[in-house]
């Protein structure tokens, strides 16, 4: 039996996983990292931590699961989006890495449109300039350091720098390059148009792959140090969203990932690229080779819901430690007792600000609607409906683009609750589905392992062999007319609201200073 292992360098920690070749799980671990906010809007990691977390989780599994370490015929990597890895001339990490979900560069985006323009932007990048992108991020690093900036001489994405440093070879996958801002979707390569246009040298920027591409083989140190052989191949992967899609069989047309994670994100298969005129959701490379996919991001879609754990749920967590139960199990107990739509009680779920479809970093998070009748239950419950309305956004923007949605499959905290799941089928108005791999993102960056290796003859057929339909939720239509009026109280809050988060912003930004 041959076997692979998926690694994907997340937010949290670096979950890795080693797998047999039918997809069946033979040992998993799990190691977090901090994050650390310097400043209001700043998020930061330190690279040493993805490193340590991964060469400790991929020891584990291959220790846990005991199997002949010539039987791994390949090694993946799926990682956070975005995030920068800036290295010296000896390769050095020059700074913390800027996260995805760090948005410091509000006025370097806007310096980039009006340099580039809306036009350009979207024939060259095939997107818009935003916080979270990796190209505003390097603006900043030269505006604000340019000492750092002087010293610059490779920039990488997360999983791209452990896969360095796990085989000595440079190299970027077309799904994390095109969440770059600085890469030719359509044409799956540096845009040198939009390099030169913001004044970057494309000498920084590393060889492209494809996700299914073997791009190094495990250095002799670190097989020393987890237990696998020397020479073993590892495969490309890819973004955290393409492998998420790869491990949910989200790699033909019709089908739609919701993922409910720190991020929320509805995901696309497309078979050619499509770009939203309004560039309000997202054109990327898929990890299928010759594919792409459109996708909208609630910045802290799970996020919310831990927020709601960590200050509110207080009771759930000590009573979760002390009866080993999931605090957020409780959390959906409690969130059962309240009726389909709160009441009337609608939560905003924009507590890092907001990317689809607002795209403003000073969006705020809102309870709108609270009344004497309203109880932690119904607290609960309409930060999960908000949550939802939030990704169904995304969906409606995609409905507009003319895209055919034959079945959405969820994925992460979201598909786990069967509460949740029937929020989302309510809301969303369409059957939901959860499929037999629940390992996410590290399981798709395994089968990109093993398509790369030859283990499978393709990403499509892996998927099709591999990935089965496990629960099936159909809308209720009493409670999906009730949600089809909150979701229009929804879209109606974000403008309400919009002049008095700018107002906070600036507030808040006075009192930080
Ligand atoms: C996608 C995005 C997030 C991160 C999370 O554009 O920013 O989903 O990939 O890791």
């Amino acid at each position: 039996m041959k076997h692979l292992i998926g690694i994907d360098v997340g937010t949290s920690g670096v979950k890795t996983i080693l797998v047999n070749e039918l997809g069946d799980l033979l040992a998993t671990a799990f190691e977090d990292y901090p994050l650390s906010t310097p400043h209001p809007n700043w998020a930061e990691q330190d690279p040493a931590d993805w490193w340590r977390a991964t060469i400790n989780t991929t020891r584990d599994v291959v220790s846990a699961a005991d199997v002949d370490a010539a039987s791994i015929c390949g090694v993946a990597l799926s990682g956070q989006m975005h995030s920068s890895v800036m290295l010296d001339d000896q390769n050095e990490v020059l700074r913390p890495s800027m996260l995805w979900c760090d948005t410091r560069t509000t006025e370097q985006c806007r310096w980039i449109t009006d340099t580039v323009g809306e036009d350009q932007l979207s024939r060259w990048v095939s997107n818009p300039a935003l916080e979270g992108f990796t190209a505003p991020k390097l603006i900043w690093v030269r505006d604000h350091e340019p000492d750092v900036f002087a010293r610059i001489r490779r920039v990488m994405l997360p999983k791209d720098y452990v896969r360095f440093r796990m085989t000595g070879k440079y190299g970027m996958e077309v799904s994390d390059a095109a969440g770059t801002l600085l890469f030719d979707v359509q044409n799956r390569c540096w845009s040198t148009d939009m390099i030169g246009a913001l004044g970057l040298s494309e000498e920084i920027m590393p060889p492209v792959f494809e996700s299914i591409d073997i791009c190094g083989e495990i250095t002799d140190s670190v097989a020393e140090v987890t237990g696998l052989r020397a020479g073993t191949p590892v495969v490309a992967g890819g973004a955290d969203n393409t492998c998420g899609a790869v491990g949910t069989g989200i790699v033909s047309p019709g089908l739609v990932l919701a993922s409910l994670g720190t991020s929320g994100v509805v995901f696309a298969h497309t078979d050619d690229v499509k770009v939203d005129p309004e560039m309000r959701v997202h054109s990327f490379c898929h990890s299928v080779p010759g594919k792409w996919y459109l996708m909208g991001v609630s910045l802290f879609a799970g996020g919310s819901l831990q927020w709601f754990r960590n200050n509110l749920g207080q009771l759930e967590t000590v009573t979760g430690s002390l009866s080993g139960l999931d605090p957020y199990e409780l959390l959906t107990r409690e969130a059962e007792q309240a009726p389909a739509g709160s009441e009337g009680l609608v939560f905003l779920p924009y507590l890092m600000g907001e990317r689809t479809p607002h795209k403003d970093a000073n969006a705020k998070g809102a309870f709108v609607g609270i009344t004497g009748r309203h109880e932690r239950s119904h607290m609960v419950r309409a930060v999960m409906e908000g949550i939802t309305f939030a990704l169904r956004d995304s969906l409606e923007i995609m409905h507009g683009l003319g895209l055919e949605v034959e079945q959405i499959r969820t994925t992460g905290g979201g598909a786990r609750s069967k509460l949740w799941r029937q929020i989302q089928a309510d809301v969303y108005g369409a059957e939901v589905v959860t499929v037999n791999k629940e390992e996410g993102p590290a399981f798709g960056a395994a089968v990109l392992a093993g398509v790369g290796t030859g283990l499978y003859p393709g990403v499509e057929a892996a998927c099709e062999e591999l990935i089965k339909i496990e629960t099936r939720t159909e809308p209720n239509s009493s409670d999906q007319a009730r949600y089809e009026d909150q979701y229009g109280i929804f879209t109606g809050l974000y403008p309400a609201l919009k002049p008095s988060f700018d107002s906070i912003s600036e507030i808040v930004k006075n009192d930080t200073r």
